[in-house]
């Protein structure tokens, strides 16, 4: 796998939302395959560890909204997870969709010629293990392709772990606001992108980022205006839900 350059970026600027995760059940396969059939060729999803140490894609911490199970993900066997229907929440359709473990959506991307940007999202408390467990996974999976997938967090210490496990996969910092020292956290965990709530880039925070030589992404952009704005800017990337609503060329 290339090391990325600050001044290469590969990755296309729209970005489909925990697959399509509107329009079809968040984080499962079948939410990447409706985003690919809208033409989006990169996803975001959300990774975290099972109780016996399987990487495996969920938003929330708790089972409830988005599957058939209860209780803390984090804390069950993968054996019990992978019996849950994690689609038919959404809609009668995606009845008995399962989870995905990281390495299905790995290979059905590697299949697909799509890029993945992981959100390494720990269960509470386990921010240092999720880190390393997802970025080995990652750098394995990944082993040989020239594009490798962007790993991102809100969490620094996953960051910080995640670089120790695998220096040469590209990070992102999540931020929900633009707290004090922000850019300097960024370039200390050795990111190559700043990804934020997207009403919080400015002409003056875009020229920021873009002038330390990093990339400047935005997450959940639902409305044209938002999408107008941001492209304006000249920011690098763009997360949404809406793939109905924005051609990604
Ligand atoms: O990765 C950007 C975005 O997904 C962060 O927020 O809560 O949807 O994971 P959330
Ligand atoms: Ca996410």
């Amino acid at each position: 796998m290339s090391t990325l350059a600050s001044t290469t970026w590969p990755y296309p600027r729209w970005i489909a939302h925990r697959g399509a995760g509107r329009l079809a059940p968040e984080n499962t396969l079948a939410a990447f395959r409706l985003g690919a059939q809208h033409g989006y060729r990169m996803f975001e999803c959300d990774a975290k560890l099972s109780g016996d140490g399987v990487v495996f894609l969920m938003h929330d911490a708790t089972l409830e909204r988005t599957t058939s199970g209860h209780g803390i993900g984090g804390e069950r066997p993968w054996s019990d997870l992978a019996q849950l229907d994690a689609g038919g929440w959404h809609s009668r359709q995606y009845a008995g969709e399962p989870l995905p473990t990281l390495a299905n959506v790995a290979h059905w991307c590697i299949a697909n010629g799509c890029h993945l940007n992981i959100e390494i999202k720990p269960t509470p408390g386990t921010e240092l293990e999720t880190g390393r467990a997802v970025a080995q996974l990652a750098a394995r999976l990944w082993q040989g392709r020239d594009v490798p997938p962007l790993l991102t967090s809100f969490k620094p210490q996953a960051l910080a772990a995640a670089r120790e496990a695998a220096p040469d996969l590209p990070r992102g910092l999540l931020l929900d606001q633009l707290r004090a020292g922000w850019l300097d956290e960024a370039r200390t965990l050795g990111c190559l992108a700043v990804v934020c709530n997207h009403a919080l880039w400015s002409a003056a925070t875009v020229a920021e980022v873009h002038g330390a030589g990093l990339r400047a992404l935005s997450y959940t952009v639902n409305d044209e205006w938002a999408a107008e704005r941001l492209i304006a800017l000249r920011t690098d990337g763009i997360i949404t839900d809406r793939v109905d609503l924005f051609p990604p060329a």
